[in-house]
């Protein structure tokens, strides 16, 4: 086999329009809402930057511009906060900042769909292999699912894909893959179906917005036609990339929350809030009370 190259760069779509927050969405990206205290995107970022990445390569689009402000520099308010004696926002503000140069953003000019978007990247990105993080897709465990997959493909090479199993019922959410046998702590793909109806899925595994790629990925979806929901699919150009190229899959031991979902996003509020050991458990007591007292309203009416 040839020399495994290493995951140097990763590609984060930013280029959606958030339609499911509006008004929140109105004149902010959502990337940009909080779970807790930091921007969803945040959290994409720290989880590729664990898993070794040197660079990160954001797909945008206009009305964007809020995203990378939010990864510059900010000397005016690191000196007030200094001032003001508030070393731990001023320490989390160092620790967000990426070195310079390591992060470009390119733009994505019209909503043609994820494999549309992962194609804009593919001057940035150019001959070796990258990780792709969707944002909307936070995970939450003691390890992030990117640095599992670094793993695997150093094992194997090829092409490998982050999933979690979903309710059998809701297949027709997601790409869903076909298991193959066990390979190192993953299995083969045998299959990749974009948002099949039940009837149809090879199987309740879903891709759970995690990838490592190779980069002839990007002439498949220069030629992609596009496929369901009218868009060009990556899940699409991956099944053309598997006829010529191995595909494997690592179930993520932690958990996704699917936060272009209203109930994804707060239930990915509850459970990093519920973790945190400044707030956990003053959270946990209100949600408990607020709880209650709504079993207690619902029982009485
Ligand atoms: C995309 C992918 C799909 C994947 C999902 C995870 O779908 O096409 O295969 O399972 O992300 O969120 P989208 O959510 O953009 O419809």
């Amino acid at each position: 086999m040839d020399r495994i190259k290493n995951v140097r760069k990763a590609v984060i779509p930013v280029a959606g329009n958030g339609t499911r927050f509006l008004p929140a969405t109105k004149a902010m990206p959502k990337e940009m809402l909080t779970i807790v205290d930091r921007p969803v995107v945040q959290y994409a970022v720290d989880e590729a930057l664990q898993a070794g990445i040197e660079h990160i390569v954001f797909v945008t689009s206009r009305n964007k511009s809020a995203i990378e402000d939010h990864f510059d520099d900010t000397p005016e308010l690191i000196s007030s906060l200094h001032r003001a004696g508030k070393t731990v926002q001023v320490s989390e503000l160092e620790r967000i900042l990426p070195k310079a140069g390591s992060m470009s953003f390119t733009r994505q000019q019209a909503p043609l769909g994820l494999g549309h978007a992962v194609w804009c990247a593919r001057d940035v990105v150019g001959d070796e292999p990258f990780a792709l993080l969707l944002p909307d897709m936070v995970c939450h465990g003691a390890r992030g699912c990117m640095a599992g997959l670094v793993d695997l493909y150093n094992d194997v090479g090829g092409n490998v894909v982050g999933v979690e199993e979903c309710d059998p019922e809701e297949t027709s959410k997601y790409g869903i893959v076909g298991q193959g046998a066990t390979v190192a702590r993953g299995f083969a793909v045998t299959k990749m179906v974009e948002k099949p109806r039940p009837s149809e899925a090879p199987s309740n595994f879903y891709l759970n917005g995690r990838y490592i790629l190779q980069p002839e990925i990007f002439d498949i979806l220069a030629r992609q036609e596009r496929g369901a929901g009218n868009e060009i699919q990556l899940t699409d150009g991956m099944l053309r990339l598997s006829e010529t190229q191995s595909f494997h899959a690592q179930p993520y031991e932690g958990r996704t929350f699917d936060c272009g979902s209203k109930q994804g996003f707060i239930e990915a509020n509850v459970a990093f809030a519920l973790a945190r050991a400044d707030i956990g458990n003053l959270v946990y007591d209100s949600l408990r009370n607020l709880v209650l007292s709504h079993e207690a309203t619902v029982k009485a009416a």
